[in-house]
């Protein structure tokens, strides 16, 4: 039951959080779970993902590496139904331009930015049949960057996967938002979650 004090429910709703099995995935499936709402917590750390789901009843864990269309494919073939798709796994990269190699650049293009456009491709059918089961719309929550909007020091790479941010919106919010457009962009729902800095912290290290 809604309240004013608890207006966040999503009870009957069912949710995937990529990399879902710690830091900012954890702290969403957790929050999603008190809100109501069925999660899967999908994370190529399967052990971590089934210690999490263990402590959660509504959370049930899914073995996903976001880089490859065979195991987006496998984790699709479990489920039946998807309200929210949180697009959150990812990995960072200490280094300047100088310092950061064409595999360095490579790896992290692949889980950080081109995951986002293989996952929400792949789960887009389920998040636009979610008119049919109740009165919503699918969503799809992308968790992006501050580095989108400030300077970070040996952070190049954070820069390049969400350099759009300044002028447009951030790579990670454009793939599927460009993908809902071009089909029923009024049953659909995107977000960018940039996580930020601290008010008080003028330039990161
Ligand atoms: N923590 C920060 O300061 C910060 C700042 C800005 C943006 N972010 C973004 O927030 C998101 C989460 O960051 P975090 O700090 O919680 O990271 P984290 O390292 O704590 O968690 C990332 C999770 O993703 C999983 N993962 C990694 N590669 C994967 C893959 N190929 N397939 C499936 N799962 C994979 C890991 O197993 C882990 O559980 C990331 O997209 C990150 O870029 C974090």
């Amino acid at each position: 039951m809604q309240t004013r004090s608890d207006p966040f429910r999503l009870d009957g709703r069912i949710a995937l959080v990529t990399g879902g099995a710690s830091g900012i995935g954890e702290a969403t499936v957790k929050e999603l779970a008190r809100a109501g709402a069925e999660v899967w917590i999908a994370d190529l750390n399967f052990p971590a993902a089934e210690s999490l789901a263990a402590s959660i009843p509504s959370a049930r864990a899914l073995h996903l590496d976001v880089t490859s269309p065979e195991s987006i494919a496998a984790a699709l073939a479990q489920l039946e139904f998807l309200d929210i798709l949180v697009n959150n796994a990812g990995i960072g990269h200490v280094g300047s331009i100088e310092t950061t190699e064409p595999e360095d650049f490579d790896r992290v293009m692949n889980v950080n930015v081109r995951s986002v456009y293989l996952v929400t491709r792949a789960f887009l059918p389920l998040l636009l049949a979610v008119d049919q089961r109740h009165d919503s719309v699918g969503t799809i929550v992308n968790v992006a960057s501050v580095s989108g909007l400030v300077g970070i020091r040996q952070r190049f790479l954070l820069h390049q996967q969400r350099r759009h941010c300044r002028h447009d919106a951030p790579a990670r919010r454009r793939i599927p938002q460009n993908a809902t457009r071009q089909r029923r962009l009024s049953r659909h729902r995107t977000n960018a979650l940039r996580r930020g800095l601290p008010r008080q912290i003028p330039q990161a290290q």
